[in-house]
């Protein structure tokens, strides 16, 4: 038994900066943003919310799975930037879609988190406990972004995206995650401020303590993802006895262009196995994985019976690897 994707659905902001308008807001450039990281432009939320983007993007999954709100026994919600503490946004959520029969909690694992939504709802369908899943991962990262440091404003941006779960007697494949609290000071953000959807203009004078933003170490990230995430991937086969021959497609977090061809790289696999949008969206943390899978069941390009290896990995730092079959 396990947590099959019957539906995606995903949601990005229509207001877009491209490299140009960040270079108006710090000493950098088209070129170089694109040269090192694949970025070319993000969406930012203007009036939008973690939580109004996280139903769009529900919605349009369950419209995609032909599931009622009522049928939904679980709502997960992956998130580091919701707009609101409490009530939870999947409780949010829940009010939206009027899901009155679901259990609602939010997981807070920053880039990882959608790969524990998925394990986490799939362990619960797994076990006989609930019978359909929603899980949604939504973040505004504009509202945790210091527009004055050139070493971050040009990776993030703002999104979400959905997948809706449903218990089939089906192969559950065995994920593999870890996480290493002890190197969490490379990627940190000590508290909230909500900047309610900052505008170029207005966050060139936001004059806010930088403790609300996010403050990384970009080289120790890199280089730990770009260690981690094959080994990761290559433990998740071995637990599983697979091969990568097997896998069809290796859905990896959008962090940036570099990392996502190192590790095709070290894995000795073709770049085509690795689809990317990285390029339109920039870094949207939890929400990168299930808005590129949703762009690629709508335009079509997963099949059924293919497998699919999705790698998340960031601040904790955690990282980790799961296999999913595609049913749809
Ligand atoms: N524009 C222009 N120059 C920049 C710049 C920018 N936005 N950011 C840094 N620089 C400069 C630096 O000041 C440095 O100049 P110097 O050589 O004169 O000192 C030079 O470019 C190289 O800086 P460095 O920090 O070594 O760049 P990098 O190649 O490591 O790229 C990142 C920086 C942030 C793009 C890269 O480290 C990265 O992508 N890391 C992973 C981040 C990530 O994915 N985080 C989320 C994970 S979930």
């Amino acid at each position: 038994m396990t947590g099959i994707i019957c539906g995606t659905g995903s949601y990005a902001p229509s207001y877009t900066m491209d490299n140009n308008d960040i270079a108006k807001l710090v000493e950098t450039s088209d070129e170089w943003i694109q040269e090192r990281t694949g970025v070319v432009r993000r969406h930012i939320i203007q009036g939008e919310t973690t939580v109004s983007m996280a139903c769009e993007a529900a919605k349009r999954a369950l419209d995609n799975a032909e599931v009622t709100p009522e049928e939904i026994d679980l709502i997960l919600v992956s998130t580091i930037s919701s707009n609101v503490i409490l009530p939870c946004a999947a409780c949010e959520v829940q009010k939206e879609l009027g899901a009155m029969n679901a259990t609602c909690f939010d997981l807070s694992a920053a880039c990882t988190g959608f790969v524990l939504a998925y394990n986490t709802a799939a362990a619960y369908l797994a076990g006989g406990i609930y019978k359909t899943a929603l899980i949604i991962g939504s973040e505004s990262l504009s509202n945790l972004t210091n527009w004055k440091d050139r070493g971050t404003c040009i990776l993030f941006g703002d999104g979400a995206g959905a997948a809706v779960l449903k218990a089939e007697d089906q192969k559950f494949y065995l994920p593999v995650t870890h996480s290493d609290g002890l190197k969490g000071v490379a990627l940190t953000c000590k508290s909230r401020h909500d900047c309610n959807g900052l505008t170029s203009e207005i966050a060139a004078e936001s004059l806010v303590d930088e403790a609300h933003f996010m403050q990384m170490d970009g080289q120790a990230v890199f280089k730990f993802a770009v260690k981690k995430v094959p080994e990761v991937i290559r433990e998740a086969l071995k637990r599983n006895k697979m091969t990568q021959e097997e896998i069809d497609w290796y859905i990896l977090h959008q962090a940036n262009r570099r990392i996502v061809e190192a590790v095709a790289k070290r894995l000795e696999e073709p770049i085509e196995k690795f689809p990317m949008n990285l390029q339109e969206y920039g870094n949207t943390s939890s929400a990168s994985i299930p808005i590129l899978l949703d762009e690629m069941n709508r335009t079509g390009k997963l099949k059924a019976g293919q497998k699919i290896m999705m790698a998340g990995f960031g601040a904790g730092l955690t990282w980790g690897a799961t296999i999913i079959e595609w049913h749809s």
